[in-house]
């Protein structure tokens, strides 16, 4: 235990008494706990100088600006061929991409927190590993923007199901595999449940997400953590330029005000509520206003990351639904992160340890302690978890593939992992001779619409 449980921004800052008690009596109690925690459990927290988390240290991942993507189960290059369907060839796909009436713009998709579904999208087309034959393509990608199409009123929620089941059954290969080779982008904590019956019809496709869990609202989670992908979330364009000034710089440890902070809206959720009481009792300490979508609590979008840069800690509380996009951008201002959200799924858990650049605390236990927590943490510590997170946020900007560094080229390199040489369904059959038919035994490059659907 190399801290002392003494406060120093507390004892700077803080003239009430009743703070000062509350926070010690936290500080004692969180080491208590720890004491009696380590030696008794087997699932203690294990310390970063573990040799077997040191062992796979993951900024290995990204060395000099670089990503070297590990061998194991990838492949030693980045070789695969992606088809992307075009909005002409497929009857209802321009419904899905700009709304019943086509008014809908991708520019004004880019934008906010779901532009993920138009970026991935345009960087495919562009990307090397794009090809226009559907033969040797190992994956197909149905592009779509309905999160921001519904959220425009370009499509209700019934016709959004409607029109991609119309989709769907205009697809052979879709038919072929099942889905099995198809990509889905579903960008918001929905999931794929955007698409109503896409328990029917997606089931067995490759979905990318921010989103591992939804269960509060639905009954089943749209995540399957074997099949589908976590994609980072998309931070703002100004923030996560590799070159040149950003919307706003990082400041100094020593130059910032708060312990933490958390900047949202409460919409009502309780690990969200706490912290704002939590301020209001520790307001030195913890920044926590209750933000809102308009008014004079509304923040502007460089005022936004002024605040959010003057703490050392960001602490990121599940909302509508587990992900959360402050996670992403406490990179780039580099505070860091701290995971309120237990069911949180992170991008690229195969390569990346989190443990390294992040915290996770339990939301059951958020309050005083927390706090304590935190500031027992010294300063050379906090440090060390930025300098990594400096390395490692590349993966989370959403640029070319061919950029040293990527979301996208981590994107390319996890799809590459799903690639298979065998295509089948219920509606695939094959014979002596390897002509693969359906069930009216007609042979697969005969196959016409509408196809039966999985
Ligand atoms: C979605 O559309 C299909 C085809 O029109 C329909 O069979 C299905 O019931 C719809 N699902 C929902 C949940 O409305
Ligand atoms: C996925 O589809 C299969 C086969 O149609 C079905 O048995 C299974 O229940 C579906 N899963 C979900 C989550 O709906
Ligand atoms: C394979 O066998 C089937 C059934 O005998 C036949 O109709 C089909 O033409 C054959 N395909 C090829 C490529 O020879």
């Amino acid at each position: 235990m190399a801290s002392h449980p003494k406060s120093r921004v507390f004892q700077t800052q803080c003239n009430r008494t009743h703070q000062l008690g509350a926070l010690a009596i936290a500080i004692l109690t969180f080491f208590i706990t720890r004491l009696i925690d380590n030696p008794l459990t087997s699932c203690s927290l294990r310390s970063p100088t573990d040799p077997t988390l040191s062992e796979r240290n993951s900024i290995d991942l990204v060395s000099n600006g670089r990503l070297n993507w590990p061998e194991h189960g990838y492949g030693s290059s980045l070789s695969l061929r992606i088809y992307v369907y075009e909005e002409r060839e497929i009857d209802g796909l321009k419904n899905l991409l700009y709304g019943r009436d086509g008014s809908i713009t991708a520019n004004a998709c880019l934008k906010g927190q779901w532009g993920t579904q138009v970026k991935i999208h345009q960087l495919l087309l562009k990307s090397s590993v794009r090809t226009m034959n559907k033969n040797e393509a190992q994956l197909f990608f149905v592009p779509s923007y309905v999160k921001c199409v519904r959220m425009m009123g370009g499509l209700n929620d019934k016709e959004i199901n409607q029109t991609y089941v119309k989709v769907l059954s205009q697809m052979p290969y879709f038919c072929r595999s099942g889905g099995r080779d198809h990509i889905f982008v579903f960008p918001s904590g929905a999931g794929a449940h955007l698409f109503r019956s896409w328990a029917t019809y997606l089931n067995r496709s490759i979905i990318l997400t921010p989103e591992g869990d939804r269960t509060d609202k639905r009954d089943i989670s749209a995540f399957n953590t074997w099949k589908d992908i976590i994609i980072p979330g998309n931070v703002d364009d100004g923030m996560t330029k590799f070159s040149g000034p950003t919307l706003v710089e990082p400041l100094p440890l020593s130059k910032r005000k708060y312990l933490a902070n958390f900047l949202g809206r409460a919409q009502g959720k309780a690990g969200r509520l706490l912290l704002l009481e939590l301020a209001k009792q520790f307001p030195n300490n913890l920044e926590s206003p209750e933000l809102q979508l308009s008014g004079p609590n509304k923040l502007g979008r460089t005022e936004y990351f002024e605040h959010l840069r003057n703490a050392k800690f960001c602490l990121a509380p599940r909302g509508e639904s587990s992900w959360t996009l402050r996670f992403y951008e406490a990179f780039f201002v580099e505070c860091v992160p701290v995971i309120l959200s237990d069911q949180v799924e992170l991008p690229f858990q195969n390569v990346v340890d989190y443990t390294w650049i992040s915290i996770k605390w339990p939301s059951t236990r958020i309050g005083p302690e927390l706090l304590g927590y935190l500031d027992s943490i010294p300063d050379e510590e906090i440090e060390g978890m930025i300098a990594r997170g400096r390395q490692l946020r590349c993966l989370w900007v959403y640029v070319s593939e061919s950029e040293r560094c990527s979301a996208m080229g981590g994107i390319l390199w996890e799809l590459q992992r799903k690639v298979r040489l065998f295509h089948q369904s219920t509606e695939t059959f094959w014979l002596h001779n390897r002509t693969v038919v359906n069930r009216a035994l007609v042979r697969f490059d005969n196959w016409i619409p509408p196809m039966p659907l999985p």
